[in-house]
Parts: structure tokens; C-alpha cells; sequence
């Protein structure tokens, strides 16, 4: 008999709705492959309702809803329930998908929620940095605990696989350094600026396009970019480093000139994420670098992203993910899914 798991959704945005798709598109080979039939039970969002149906709530039903920014509650079986503490502990899933924006500062409130879930005794999963940079420790922690699972895949570079590479196909292997191009707007800014176009107008394409935000700064400036060194500096060499611990620089000072003139000479200017462990301590920078032809980098265009892996064991390993997006962090928060649901 299949195992029947519930899942509740903590955000129904770009990526929620992806994963809902995807997880329908998934639904027979879940069951035949997994044994695994799986159920949502639960979405809320923060102005767009929530709908808890111990049943499954109705799919279909709740994307035409969240496509015409209408309210969710119409197809709960649980009436109006707006705080997410309390959707957490009535929602009744087994499994809960946070998938809100993330707060680069502390990573609150998912944080808070994260934990709530696993102390309920629910496995936690996020496409969400913030939780990863604050409180991976904490949370891994109370998961194992509990014997649940806290995953987080999605985080950096969507759905290639960074981190399960290490927890799942590499055991004794020792990672020393990483290097990569981890930001996708900065990537196709830089990109675009190399067709001849400003950095104003290589922006506001990227705006139109939806991969840079309205408040784009967080990208320019390096944040989003630390972040991610930072998840993996956390997770992949046992440390405890900040964002602001991460040396960085944007790429706001680089001009069409500088990249056309650097194109002329074969050469291309990428914001570079990089970290390594010397004499027991670890270095972690973010800065545009001016790189040629040589580097695993230099063919990482448009939105694309990419990293190197340095190891005790290994030569160098790169993995690259092009054409990233909703779909492809869908895929990461499914296949947390599916390697959670194992040990259920
Ligand atoms: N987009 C990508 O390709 C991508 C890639 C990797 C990682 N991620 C990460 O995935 C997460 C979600 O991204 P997204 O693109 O789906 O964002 P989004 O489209 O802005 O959707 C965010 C969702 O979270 C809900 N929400 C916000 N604050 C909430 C709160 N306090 N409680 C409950 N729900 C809340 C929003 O509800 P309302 O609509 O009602 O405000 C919305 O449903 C982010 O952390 C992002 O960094 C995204």
C-alpha cells in the first residue's frame, strides 16, 4: 500500500505555484517509482489567504486563484486562518514547503516557522536562504531530533543538486575551496552589457524580464550573492559566517566601456563568489573579475550559473546550471520531497 504523505505550502508564489505543477505533472511516477502519494493539504500566503483541506485542496482550483491574485480561502475546509502559527499546527501535513521571500538580516520568520514544523514533528523544507545562513545548525539540529528531515536544495543554483552532491554522493570527501557565478542578475546584466548596452538599460531588461527585482540592489551590491557563499561555506565546510563576513563588492561600478573593451581582448568580467580554507581559517570574497577563456566560469552567460568544487579527493568538479527559474527550484523543493518522504 502507498505511503499517503500531506503537504503543506508556506507561500504560493512563483515557486509554489511551480512546485504544484510540478508535483502534479510527478503524481504517477511518485506512486510507481516511490510509493509515495502525496497530498497537499495546506496553502497559506501572506495577503492571499489560506486553505487547509484535510482531503487535498483542490489544485486546480487554487492556481487559477493565485494567477488572478484572487483569496484562497474560498477552498478551505478550516475556515480563515491568517496567522501562520496556527496554519502550521492545523494544517496536519506531514511535510512543510516554506517558500516565502527571504530576509537576508536574521531569516525570520521562517525561521521561527521552520522550526515550529519540525518540532511538530514534520520534515522542513525551504527554497529560502535565509533560514540556510541563520539557523542551519539549529534546525538540523531539532530535525534529527525529531528523525525528520531539514532540506534546503533550491537555495543556491535552483535545483542542480550543491548540496546533496556532498550529503549524499561524496562521503569522505574534504571540500576546500569553491568558486562560482552564483548570481543570475548580475550574470545576464553583465551579459547584456557585452551586446553594447548600458548597465541602466542591461538592468532594466532584466527587470522587464522578471529575473531582477523592482528594489535590485540586493543583486548589484553582492548581497544575494554573499548569502549564497555563505549557505555554503555553512553547510559544505562546517562554518559559521555571515553575510556581512563575506568580503564583497557589486558589480555597480562596472561600465559598458570596461566590458567592451575586455570583450575586445577575448576577455569577460564576471561577479565571482569564491571561498577557501587556508591554515584552519576561511577566506570568502564576492568581486567582479575580469576572466578569459581558460576559466570553467567564462561561458556562464545570461542567467546561468555555475560552481567549482575544490576537494582533498577530487580534481576540480563543476556543475552548471543554465537557464534557471520557478521550474528548476520546483525541481530542488521536489526532490527534497521525494528523499524525504523516504523515511517517513
Ligand atoms: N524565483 C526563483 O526562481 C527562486 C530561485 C531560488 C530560490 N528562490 C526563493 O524561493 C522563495 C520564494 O520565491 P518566489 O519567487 O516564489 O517569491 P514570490 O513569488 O514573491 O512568492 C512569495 C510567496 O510567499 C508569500 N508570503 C510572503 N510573506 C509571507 C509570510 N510572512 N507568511 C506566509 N506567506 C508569505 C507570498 O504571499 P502574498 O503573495 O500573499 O504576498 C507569496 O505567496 C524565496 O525565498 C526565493 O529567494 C526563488
Amino acid at each position: 500500500m502507498a505511503k499517503k504523505i500531506d503537504i503543506a505550502l508556506l507561500g504560493f508564489g512563483n515557486v509554489g505555484r511551480a512546485f504544484v505543477k510540478l508535483l502534479r505533472q510527478k503524481q504517477e511516477e511518485l506512486l510507481e517509482q516511490y510509493d509515495i502519494e502525496a497530498h497537499v493539504v495546506g496553502i497559506a500566503t501572506r495577503r492571499h489567504g489560506s486553505a487547509i483541506d484535510p482531503k487535498g485542496v483542490d489544485l486546480e482550483q487554487a492556481l487559477k486563484i493565485a494567477e488572478k491574485s484572487g483569496d484562497l480561502t474560498a477552498l478551505s475546509e478550516s475556515g480563515d486562518i491568517r496567522d501562520n502559527q496556527s496554519f502550521i499546527r492545523n494544517c496536519g501535513a506531514d511535510v512543510l514547503l516554506e517558500i516565502t521571500p527571504v530576509n537576508y538580516q536574521d531569516g525570520q520568520p521562517a525561521v521561527d516557522h521552520l522550526r515550529q514544523a519540525l518540532l511538530l514533528g514534520m520534515h522542513a523544507i525551504t527554497a529560502n536562504k535565509g533560514p540556510v545562513v541563520h539557523a542551519f545548525r539549529e534546525l538540523s539540529e531539532i530535525a534529527q531530533s525529531q528523525n525528520k528531515r531539514f532540506f534546503f536544495e533550491s537555495t543556491v543554483m535552483d535545483g542542480a543538486p550543491i548540496f546533496s552532491l556532498w550529503r549524499e554522493t561524496l562521503p569522505g570527501a574534504e571540500l576546500i575551496s569553491f568558486r562560482g557565478v552564483l548570481n543570475s542578475t548580475t550574470n545576464y546584466i553583465l551579459t547584456e552589457m557585452e551586446h553594447g548596452i548600458s548597465f541602466d538599460e542591461a538592468l532594466a531588461k532584466a527587470q522587464a524580464i522578471g529575473i531582477a527585482e523592482t528594489d535590485p540592489s540586493g543583486d548589484i551590491d553582492g548581497w544575494d550573492a554573499a548569502v549564497k557563499v555563505a549557505a555554503l561555506v555553512n553547510v559544505l565546510m562546517g562554518a559559521s559566517l555571515l553575510p556581512e563576513n563575506v568580503d564583497r563588492e557589486g558589480i555597480g561600478s562596472i561600465s559598458k566601456e570596461q566590458v567592451l573593451q575586455s570583450a575586445a581582448l577575448g576577455k569577460r568580467w564576471k561577479l565571482v563568489c569564491q571561498a577557501k580554507r587556508e591554515h584552519g581559517h576561511i577566506s570568502a570574497i564576492v568581486a567582479p573579475q575580469e576572466i578569459d577563456s581558460s576559466d570553467p566560469m567564462y561561458n556562464v552567460m545570461g542567467a546561468s550559473s555555475a560552481v567549482s568544487f575544490g576537494s582533498d579527493v577530487l580534481g576540480e568538479l563543476t556543475i552548471r546550471n543554465d537557464d534557471p527559474g520557478p521550474k528548476t527550484t520546483a525541481y530542488g523543493l521536489l526532490a527534497d520531497f521525494i528523499n524525504a518522504a523516504k523515511i517517513s
